[in-house]
């Protein structure tokens, strides 16, 4: 999509139906199958050695994917100094210098396509498809911000004063930005808050998600072989509890950049309120509750298509999923019915083969909590189907995609990350039962609205206290500057990742009043 003429395009990404991109593609990724990578903290362009962890293939745990070196308290110790002192040289580089680096970095993530793709199928358990958006979604973060800095800093805002008086507002970096990104978009949001926090003239320690370090670890390498000066980005594998925490209660900083979930998010803004030093910006993308409400005007095949794409694809492991099915009840047994035949032509299995839908989740605490969720909610509920695990996929962390009806989402304590659907129905008379129930949760991510009648829709989307809505379609796969993403209330800070507003979190303002 063409956002700013010839400004910016959005990444193509490959279309595996055309077999003059499809066959090269998959003769490159074959290459990366026996792959081992190596990782560890890369601090000032070194390769540091730690506690070396083992990283195994959600897919099936008996097989070694690479192997990664936490940091240790020197590793951190001299990244953090390293970034403080490069930050006054990184925030007066020429914004187009900035901008040019991720531009780079850009073209070289499309370059080197399959081997991060083969990353995130080997490492997350993505599906060849989640992989190919995974990388399309980083190009497009790396070179919408690029384009954001270039707009938003290339000069200082004129202000009016009086005669002889210059009034300029600049924008400028805030310091070291922490990034903190989440195992399930390992390279799309990790890469989107580092470049949009170094577009904007801040030093950056990125800390992935201790599951997906392999793939940070490479998109890091990638950016220093852009041009992003290796004191200006730094990369610290390692825990929540011991990496996250110590970087966040660090008086150096100069703000957090934190998507994962609320309870995390809520320990993060606690560790900052304690700390010393400066107070700092939080920017807190975070989990969801997310519904559709489909009422008796819609089309149940399209939306038995939309349900089943944005609850179950990606092993339901996106925040926008689709986590609460209502269904107006004179539509609901058709609904279901079509329901239940779609998801049994869901392919589950290996995320390395393109006939794959449905992948593992990301490791075994994640299979257990979804077990048994899933085991709780058939009692509370009623089974509408769930799916059988195929053969090879016993040494994997397979979740059996699920959907259960309900009687109310009060039952939902918190957000269930996997493949689990639960189904409601209402009245026609009972709509704003239902918009109660639904902004009752305090999350307020995505919300998918399927009806023919747009007033009907229109007034249910201005209704639903949420970031995202979407009618008549999925309610999943957010794409760069055409629909920025992120929630409210317990979903999350703004402002939204791929939106105009994005970098005006990771800067600060100053104003110059010049009578020389
Ligand atoms: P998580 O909160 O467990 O971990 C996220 C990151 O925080 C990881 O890097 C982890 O190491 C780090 N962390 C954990 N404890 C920490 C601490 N005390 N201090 C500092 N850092 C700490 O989340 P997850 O399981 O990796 O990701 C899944 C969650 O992310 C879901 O809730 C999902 O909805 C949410 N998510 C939200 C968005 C969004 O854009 N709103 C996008 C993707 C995922
Ligand atoms: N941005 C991701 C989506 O929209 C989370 O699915």
């Amino acid at each position: 999509i063409d956002i700013f003429g010839a400004e910016r395009k959005n990444s193509k990404g490959l279309n595996m139906n055309i077999i003059s991109e499809s066959e090269p593609f998959f003769a490159a990724l074959e290459k990366y199958a026996q792959t081992q990578w190596q990782a560890g903290p890369l601090v000032n362009g070194k390769t540091l050695t730690g506690d070396v962890v083992d990283v195994v293939s959600p897919f099936d745990t008996t097989k070694l994917v690479g192997k990664v070196a936490f940091a240790d308290k020197q590793a951190i110790e001299t990244a953090i100094a390293s970034a403080d002192s490069a930050f006054a040289r990184w925030t007066r580089t020429p914004v187009e210098t900035r901008a040019n680096a991720l531009q780079k970095l850009a073209d070289l993530l499309e370059e080197n396509r399959e081997e991060l793709i083969a990353l995130c199928t080997r490492e997350a358990g993505k599906s060849i498809q989640d992989g190919i958006d995974e990388v399309r979604e980083a190009v497009d973060f790396c070179r919408y911000y690029a384009v954001q800095a270039k707009k938003m800093m290339g000069k200082p805002e004129l202000l009016p004063g009086p005669t002889g008086e210059l009034n300029e507002l600049f924008l400028q970096g805030r310091g070291i930005f922490v990034c903190i990104s989440p195992w399930n978009f390992p390279l799309a949001i990790f890469l989107g808050q580092v470049s949009a926090a170094l577009a904007a003239g801040n030093t950056v320690i990125a800390k992935p998600a201790e599951q997906t370090c392999l793939v940070g670890y490479r998109a890091v390498q990638l950016a220093h072989e852009a041009g992003i000066p290796a004191d200006v980005l730094q990369f610290l594998p390692g825990t929540g509890a011991v990496v996250g925490s110590a970087l966040t209660a660090d008086e150096r900083i100069g703000g957090v950049c934190f998507t994962g979930s609320t309870g995390t998010a809520k320990l993060i803004n606690r560790t900052l309120a304690n700390r010393d030093g400066a107070i700092i910006p939080l920017i807190a993308e975070t989990g969801g509750q997310n519904a559709m409400v489909v009422d008796s005007t819609s089309q149940p095949e399209q939306v038995v298509n939309d349900v089943v794409s944005s609850s179950f694809t990606s092993a339901g492991q996106r925040c926008s999923a689709l986590r609460v099915l209502f269904l107006q009840e004179d539509i609901a047994d058709r609904v279901l019915d079509v329901m239940k035949g779609a998801m049994e032509q869901l392919t589950i299995g290996n995320p390395s083969s393109v006939k794959t839908d449905v992948g593992p989740v990301i490791d075994a605490t994640a299979k257990a909590n979804l077990n048994a969720h899933i085991d709780h909610i058939k009692q509370v509920g009623k089974l509408i189907n769930q799916l059988e695990l195929p053969a090879g996929t016993e040494n994997g962390h397979f979740v059996a995609p699920t959907a259960v009806e309900i009687d109310s989402i009060k039952v939902l304590e918190k957000e269930h990350f996997g493949p689990i659907l639960h189904v409601i129905r209402y009245k026609a008379a009972d709509l704003a039962i239902v918009i109660d129930e639904i902004n009752s949760t305090g999350f307020g991510l995505t919300l998918g609205i399927h009806s023919r009648n747009e007033g009907h829709a229109l007034s249910l989307a201005d209704k639903v206290n949420v970031g995202n809505v979407y009618i008549n379609r999925n309610q999943i796969g957010a794409v760069v500057g055409v629909q920025p993403f992120g929630g409210q209330g317990l979903s999350g800070t703004g402002p939204k990742a791929g939106g105009p507003h994005y970098l005006t979190r990771f800067v600060t303002e100053k104003t110059r009043t010049n009578n020389i």
